[in-house]
Parts: structure tokens; C-alpha cells; sequence
């Protein structure tokens, strides 16, 4: 990520020396001393859920003070929604958060200029079918004391979605402040499959931070008071499910481990401390046709993995989860507790191929850096336009499309659409006419979040189905996505 890297690494940590507390090393903490929290399951009360947006002091490891953070119900991440597929849920989603914002807005932002408030918020279900008025468009927000009831229909097959803020021009801010929860999709189709379940599905929240010393999270800056806004923001400290080296004892029998990259920029490279494989077994939006060994994988922010890992025979061992040189948590395999040990399916769900020949338009879109006078790079943009200019792409209702994504930047860049799910088709290099690379095996299912790789053409096909209006899609480093890398799209009904 060069461009990040080339601009803003001394004004953060001249940001962290201001804030009076020193930056920490998560290193100097000890590893795998806290209990891997399980997060807890919404209930609904007479038929609706209600999930409160509030300030918490969380501890994030046991020799950390409690951090601040913006939670829902109190919760980082929040309570899991679990859901059935056709059966719709009502939610009211409730801003209590205080008045002003402990992290550093940028007025320069289109959404965030001076006459707005500075805590906003709306929230959206990152992979759900949803209705316009109840997607969470990122205009929609609403202040303190307010709340917005939105309705999902769920017509939908099983999945992983989340749901996170989606606020104008803050966006990174509310989530990086915690505002972030998991929707779990289930059906009698995958019920029948016989995965596992209970204790023995465990999903997984990644997302890194950067912390100060006295617990508190630090979001870097330019150094430009006026125009505070990085272009991407690594954290060294990795949390899963709100914990900071967590550990979880296991069974030595096969886990289903779901998890979800909700880091605002920073890409996973997950593998086993054991060299094992996992078997994938679904990705952003459900199941593949059948499981695939995998050695390691790579998970952008926004998208999900779906995957088995089995501990049997490995009784008394300590396995890490690791991205990289990053160890993220510890699991424990313990000693056999008896009871009847599930085979993982070997045929999970059809994923029909949508023909390339059944595309009545292939739209190309760019991705390109903004460079100002000097040659610095200043924002990233979607086809070269910005959020407020006119609306461009108009698929029609029930129609299938295939996005030709021309990646012009530096960078990878996850990109996402609203209200659809997707399949992959290609990639190929930009500059020279290469064979077109066929997608990975994380990419093989229903997706709703591609990787667009620096100087390629990365090809994802649709159908624009469920409901016509206003929608989104947007780069998910979230960093991006509050400064222009997000557009309007419209799904017009004929
Ligand atoms: Cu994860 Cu526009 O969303
Ligand atoms: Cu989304
Ligand atoms: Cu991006």
C-alpha cells in the first residue's frame, strides 16, 4: 500500500505523541491469556429486534485498562442476529451515542463538511437482499436520540452477512469505533447438511486496531489539523471477537470456523501454526458445491470464509491462527470428551454457473488514483467520478451484467455491491495480454466482495434481482470509501 506508507507513517505516530498517551506494542503483552469471547445471539421481543448504538468500556486484553468504544448493546462486536432464510426480521437500530465524536472527522470529506453533526449514523446488513429504504443508503443517517426501523425479508440462501455503520463521510470512524455485529442467514437446507453446530461453530470477527498505552484506540492523522484523513489504517494489534490474543479450548474433533475480515484496510493471509488445511466449505454469500483443502487463504476487508479445521488425533497440542508473522489466537485441543463425531459433507449446495451469454451488458469501470499537482495521491475514484456526480450505472431489474473492473491504482481494492451476490468470472493483466487467471478457491462461491488486484481486469457477473431503487458500491477499505471511492447505483425496474 505505497501511497499510504510514502505520505503518512511519521504523522501518526506524531498524532499518538499528542494524544498524551504513548502508542503500545502488542508485543509486550502476553499472548493467549484471555478466554476467546463467544458472542452473544440477539433476542427479539415481540417479533422485532432492538439494537442500541452506545458508548462501553470494553477491556480488549486482561493487562489493558477498558478501551472506549462505540458498541451495539454494549457489545464489540455486537450481538449476532441469527435469522431464518423467508422469514423476514424487523430491527430497530437506536443511536445513544454522545454528542461529539472521540475520533478525528475530516470537514473536508464530502458528507462531513461543517454543517453536519458530528455523530451520525445508519446502519447497513453488509450482504443482504434488502429493500432501498431499509439498505442503509449512507445519506439515510440520523442523530442522537433517533433510531430507524428497517425491514429484511431475508429471501435469501444461509450466510455469513454483518452488519456495520455506513454514515457519510465517517464511515471509518464509527466502524473502526466498534459499530459492527454479525447476521447469521440459516435454512432447512443447510439444518439437513448436518454441520456442525452449537459449541462447535464458531465465528470469528477479525479486525485490527492501533492502541495507546493507556487502552485507548488510536486513529492516525495527516498532520494537517484541517484535513485530518488518512488514506489507510494499520493496526498491530489483532483483535478476534473484540480480544486481543485470545485463546479457545477445544475438543480434538473437527471446529466450523466462520469468520469475517471487519479491519477497515488490512488484508489476512490466515494459515495454520500446524501446517493443516482447512477444508473451505462456503464464502461470502453460503456454501460451495463441496468442500476444498485449502493451505492458507486470503480474506480483504469485508469478505467472508466458511471453514472446517479438524483438532482429532491432536490431543494436548497448541494451535495458532496465524495471518502472516501475525499470530491472531491460540486454540487448545484438550482430551476427547466422547460423543459422536459428524464426517464433513462432501456435497454442500449447488452454485449454478451464471453463463457469460446470458450478460446483456458488460459495463467497464476503472479504478484510479487522484493525484493532485504535486503527484500525490489524494483520494481513489470509481470510474473517475465522484459520489455526487449523476448516476451512471442502471442495471435493469432481473437483468445480468458483467463488471469488467479495471484496476488502474497501486493497490488492491475490495470491492463491494449492495443488494447482490455475485460470481467471480476472471482476472487478467492490464498492460499485456496474459491468459485470464481463473479465480481462487476462496472465490468459487456466491460473493458479494472481490479483491481488485493492482493493474488488473477482475470480472464479476450478476443478475440485479430482488428490488429496483437506489443502491451502493464502494471500495471497502473504509478509508477509501469515505473519500470518494463509492458510487450510487440504480437498479431500475422495467
Ligand atoms: Cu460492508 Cu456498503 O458495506
Ligand atoms: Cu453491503
Ligand atoms: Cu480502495
Amino acid at each position: 500500500m505505497r501511497t499510504s506508507r510514502r505520505l503518512f507513517l511519521q504523522s501518526a505516530a506524531a498524532f499518538a505523541a499528542s494524544a498524551g498517551s504513548p502508542s503500545l506494542d502488542p508485543n509486550s503483552l502476553p499472548r493467549f491469556v484471555d478466554p476467546l469471547p463467544r458472542l452473544p445471539v440477539a433476542k427479539p421481543n415481540a417479533g422485532k429486534y432492538r439494537l442500541v448504538m452506545r458508548e462501553a468500556e470494553l477491556r480488549l486484553h486482561r493487562d489493558l485498562p477498558p478501551t472506549r468504544l462505540w458498541t451495539f448493546d454494549g457489545c464489540f462486536p455486537g450481538p449476532t442476529l441469527e435469522v431464518r432464510s423467508g422469514q423476514a426480521a424487523l430491527v430497530e437500530w437506536v443511536n445513544q451515542l454522545p454528542e461529539r465524536h472521540f475520533l478525528p472527522i475530516d470537514r473536508t470529506l464530502h458528507g462531513a463538511e461543517a454543517d453536519k453533526p458530528e455523530v451520525r449514523t445508519v446502519v447497513h446488513v453488509h450482504g443482504a437482499k434488502t429493500p432501498p429504504e431499509s439498505d442503509g443508503y449512507p445519506e439515510d443517517w440520523y442523530t442522537r436520540g433517533k433510531s430507524a426501523t428497517y425491514r429484511y425479508p431475508n429471501r435469501q440462501e444461509p450466510a455469513m452477512l454483518w452488519y456495520h455503520d455506513h454514515a457519510m463521510g465517517i464511515n471509518r470512524l464509527n466502524i473502526y469505533a466498534g459499530l459492527l455485529g454479525l447476521y447469521l442467514v440459516r435454512d432447512g437446507v443447510e439444518d439437513g447438511l448436518g454441520l456442525l453446530r452449537g459449541r462447535y461453530e464458531v465465528p470469528l470477527v477479525i479486525c485490527d486496531r492501533l492502541l495507546r498505552k493507556d487502552g485507548s484506540l488510536e486513529y492516525p492523522v495527516s498532520g494537517r489539523p484541517d484535513a485530518p484523513w488518512v488514506p489507510e489504517v494499520f493496526g498491530n494489534a489483532l483483535l478476534v471477537n473484540g480480544k486481543l490474543f485470545p485463546y479457545l479450548e477445544v475438543e480434538p474433533r473437527p471446529y466450523r470456523l466462520r469468520l469475517l475480515n471487519a479491519s477497515n484496510g488490512r488484508f489476512y493471509h490466515l494459515s495454520l501454526s500446524n501446517g493443516r488445511e482447512f477444508h473451505l466449505i462456503g464464502t461470502d454469500q453460503g456454501l460451495l458445491p463441496a468442500p476444498l483443502r485449502i493451505p492458507s487463504f486470503v480474506l480483504a476487508p469485508g469478505e467472508r470464509a466458511d471453514v472446517i479445521v479438524d483438532f482429532q488425533g491432536r490431543s494436548g497440542e497448541r494451535v495458532e491462527l496465524r495471518s502472516d508473522a501475525f499470530e491472531l489466537m491460540q486454540f487448545r485441543v484438550g482430551r476427547a470428551t466422547g460423543g459422536r463425531v459428524p464426517p464433513v459433507p462432501t456435497v454442500l449446495r449447488p452454485v449454478p454457473r451464471i453463463p457469460e451469454a446470458a450478460a446483456v451488458r458488460t459495463r467497464v469501470l476503472t479504478l484510479n488514483e487522484d493525484m493532485n499537482g504535486a503527484g500525490e495521491s489524494m483520494r481513489m475514484l470509481l470510474n473517475g467520478a465522484h459520489w455526487d456526480m449523476p448516476v451512471t450505472e442502471k442495471p435493469l431489474l432481473d437483468t445480468v451484467e458483467i463488471w469488467s473492473i479495471a484496476n488502474l491504482t497501486e493497490d488492491s481494492h475490495p470491492i463491494h455491491l449492495h443488494l447482490v451476490r455475485f460470481q467471480v468470472l476472471d482476472r487478467r493483466p492490464l498492460l499485456y495480454r496474459g491468459p485470464p487467471q481463473p479465480p481462487e478457491p476462496t472465490e468459487s462461491g456466491w460473493k458479494d466482495t472481490v479483491r481488485a488486484h493492482a493493474g488488473m481486469v477482475t470480472r464479476i457477473i450478476a443478475r440485479f434481482e430482488g428490488y429496483p431503487g437506489r443502491y451502493v458500491w464502494h471500495c471497502h477499505v473504509l478509508e477509501h470509501e469515505d473519500n470518494e471511492m463509492m458510487r450510487p447505483y440504480e437498479v431500475v425496474a422495467v
